[in-house]
């Protein structure tokens, strides 16, 4: 068999893709980071995972966010990414900006879940090991632990960069009061907060509503999108039925229950919209979110190149007439998922 050589596309910052300032720091993050949660497990086609990421990276994507226990099996969509970043990608590892977190569940016993010192500190070697790399970009608190004293949790993170294992720290869906009092802590550290994680989407704003959005912003960090597409709601997969590959068919962090007549129908009109706009669906839902000020970048989750292509195009056209996105935000408003 002849090797695979791969040699990414020379024109490939020559996109429409814009590199946004993630807060008051040093460093640009593309307006789409290609997300792992999904689809870069063991049960997904390694090909495929493969031409997903050399598809982001050759189309101006630098941004991969990546969790010890994305998978399915746990530690495998990290395991995807270090298969494929050593055949691919070594080459390019200063043109990327990779993540990992820990925070939910990823090995039995008391120590492998949640925000101490040693799940934080095993948890990153771990995953370096896992992805093969010498260090991660950014290294996240994946969840807030009401449990473990907050200082534990932060003094861990800025132990992990001043270790050079993360150049930078983040934190994922802290409360407000808990992500404050970690945005002062680490700056008093000199290590400050560079990105937060959290949902926004045109069916679940609460990082609008609660105040989070603003005060991420005030605090001169970044802020990071997940589920712009409300896990595949938000584009045209679920117009003509539910596909059998879709992620509600595997029905555990979507249900096919939530694919409701009602919110169908208004799924269609979102739908109308777009087409008006001259984007899909999905383009429009993820240009809601980038047309956010404050927001860094979402992070787009794909099960095909063809996705990815598609979502792409979204950076092309952010911008909304007010009566449009009073129609758009209305219709949403009335999804329940
Ligand atoms: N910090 C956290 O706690 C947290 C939580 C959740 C997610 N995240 C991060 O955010 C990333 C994105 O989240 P998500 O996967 O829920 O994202 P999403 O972008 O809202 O949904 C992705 C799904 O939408 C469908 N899709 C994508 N592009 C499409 C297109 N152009 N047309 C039609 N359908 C399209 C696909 O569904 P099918 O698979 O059905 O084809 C895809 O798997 C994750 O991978 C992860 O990195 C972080």
């Amino acid at each position: 068999m002849i090797e695979d050589i791969y040699k990414a596309e020379a024109n490939r910052y020559e996109s429409a893709m814009e590199y946004r300032r993630s807060g008051r720091s040093g460093i640009l993050i593309p307006e789409l980071s290609l997300g792992f949660w999904h689809n870069f497990g063991e049960i997904s086609p390694l090909e495929r995972s493969k031409d997903i990421m050399r598809f982001a990276f050759d189309h101006g994507i630098t941004s991969f966010d990546l969790a010890n226990n994305y998978g399915p099996g746990y530690g495998t969509a990290e395991e995807t990414f270090g298969f494929v970043f050593e055949k691919s990608f070594k080459p390019y590892r200063d043109e990327m900006f990779v993540a990992s977190k820990a925070g939910y569940d990823m090995w039995p016993g008391p120590y492998g879940n949640w925000g101490s010192r040693k799940y934080l500190m095993a948890s990153i070697d771990q995953s370096l090991k896992r992805t093969k790399l010498e260090y991660f970009d950014v290294f996240y608190s994946h969840r807030f632990d009401p449990e473990t004293p907050l200082e534990e949790t932060l003094q861990a993170l800025v132990d992990i960069v001043r270790a050079g294992k993360a150049l930078y720290i983040g934190i994922s869906r802290w409360p407000k009061d808990a992500a404050q009092f970690a945005f002062d802590y680490l700056k008093k550290r000199d290590a400050p907060c560079l990105l937060f994680q959290d949902r926004l989407n045109l069916v679940d704003r609460r990082v609008e509503k609660d105040g989070l959005l603003d005060c991420v912003r005030e605090n001169g960090s970044g802020f990071i999108g997940f589920s712009p597409l409300a896990q595949g709601v938000l584009t045209n997969r679920y117009l003509n039925g539910i596909p059998s590959d879709s992620r509600a068919m595997q029905g555990k962090f979507l249900k096919t229950s939530q694919i409701s007549e009602d919110v169908v129908s208004k799924i269609r009109q979102l739908n109308d919209i777009a087409l008006n706009r001259g984007q899909t669906l999905a383009q429009m839902s993820l240009s809601w979110v980038l047309a956010h000020p404050g927001v860094t970048s979402v992070i787009v989750g794909c099960s095909s190149t063809a996705q990815l292509a598609d979502s792409l195009k979204a950076v092309k056209n952010k911008f909304f007439h007010p009566e449009e996105l009073e129609t758009i935000e209305r219709i949403a408003s009335e999804i329940t998922l």
